[in-house]
């Protein structure tokens, strides 16, 4: 039995469209989130990555998609068939959720401190001396300076940095056992980027909670996570630990890593993917990305999934050739 917290396996997400026009906007995502694990989930725009973290919310039913198939369970809870009841105990409690465009947010017309009231009642009545302490309690965990000031003061008075340690102190309100984190720091500039990730680490280190760091920024994810999925065009393509990224074997995350910006040390000429990622809707046979990859052969493209194999301890990929792509 694995003691996993999150396990996803073979997710797949529709949305409807129209009255009738369905459309598969996650197929295949699986892998699993251990107790106290930072893990980066990568892939291009379109890739799904805010869809499947709304599947841990149960908030996929805003955007009018829900779960089609597969399994997902968090800490022994069928997500899937999760009643209203069970998400009123895990959503914000056991699971603190920082939306993708929260910079945009928090909510600009209630002060933070009304914000923060709400993330830590979860619709519960509580005592207002300890709403408050406890609000104080948590901007100081963020590192936010004057705090009693900042309670009384609205989003558009915090500058993107300070906002998102905010999104982060709701977040850990109830102390979840789980953060989703979907592009945190997208928006920021880099001195603050490095400031809200080290706070991310030292929230899972000071109170164990597992993370899923969602962004586009391969480097960012392969420095600040235990380990790395890599989504494309709504699958899982490949699960690595961060520090075997140079071995990767899937010819897409290879691709990704070839064309990183490396700031520090610059290789030259910048390479890029070749093509553009499918259309949702409109993916082939096969591997999705075989349009696009060096190493295709005429049977990627066959009418069959390409499944996730074994390529050592805590490494997955789905590539049919992923054998002979070792640290090219
Ligand atoms: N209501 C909807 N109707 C049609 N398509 C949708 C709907 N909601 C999402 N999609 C499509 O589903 C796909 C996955 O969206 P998602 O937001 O999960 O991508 P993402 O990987 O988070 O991208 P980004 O990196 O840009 O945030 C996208 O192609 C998106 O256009
Ligand atoms: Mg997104």
């Amino acid at each position: 039995m694995s003691n996993a917290l999150v396990q996803i396996d073979s997710l797949r997400i529709d949305v409807k469209v129209t009255r009738t026009r369905r459309l598969t906007i996650v197929n295949s995502a699986t892998f699993d989130v251990e107790p106290g694990q930072l893990l980066g989930l990568i892939g291009e725009s379109g890739s799904g990555k805010t869809m499947l973290c709304r599947s841990l919310v149960g908030t996929l039913y805003r955007r009018g998609a829900y779960i089609q198939s597969g399994s997902l369970t968090f800490g022994g809870t069928d997500l899937v068939n999760a009643s209203p009841k069970d998400w009123r105990d895990i959503r914000g409690k056991r699971i603190g959720y920082i939306p993708q465009s929260a910079l945009a947010g928090p909510n600009p017309v209630m002060t933070i401190g009304a914000q923060m009231a709400e993330a830590i009642k979860q619709g519960e009545k509580m005592d207002n001396s300890y709403v408050r302490a406890r609000a104080l309690e948590l901007l100081e965990i963020v590192q936010i300076r004057r705090p009693e000031i900042v309670l009384k003061q609205y989003p558009y008075e915090l500058s993107g940095g300070m906002k998102q340690r905010v999104m982060i102190a709701c977040a850990i309100a109830r102390e979840p056992q789980l953060i989703v984190a979907d592009e945190p720091t997208t928006g920021l500039d880099v001195t603050v980027q490095a400031e809200i990730m080290e706070l991310l680490r030292q929230i899972r280190r000071d109170l164990n909670t597992s993370i899923i760091l969602v962004s586009h920024d391969l480097p960012l994810i392969n420095e600040v996570c235990d380990d790395i999925v890599i989504m494309h065009a709504g699958a899982t393509v490949e699960k690595i630990p961060s520090e075997q990224i140079e071995k990767t074997r899937h010819p897409y995350t290879q691709a990704l890593y070839n064309s990183r910006i490396d700031l520090v040390e610059p290789r030259g000429k910048l390479i890029t993917i070749n093509g553009q990622p499918p259309t949702v809707g409109d993916w082939p046979t096969g591997c999705r990305f075989a349009a696009r990859c060096d190493y295709a052969q005429p049977q990627c493209s066959a009418d069959v999934e390409i499944p996730l194999a074994t390529v050592g301890t805590k490494h997955v990929s789905a590539c049919i050739r992923q054998a002979e792509i070792w640290g090219k």
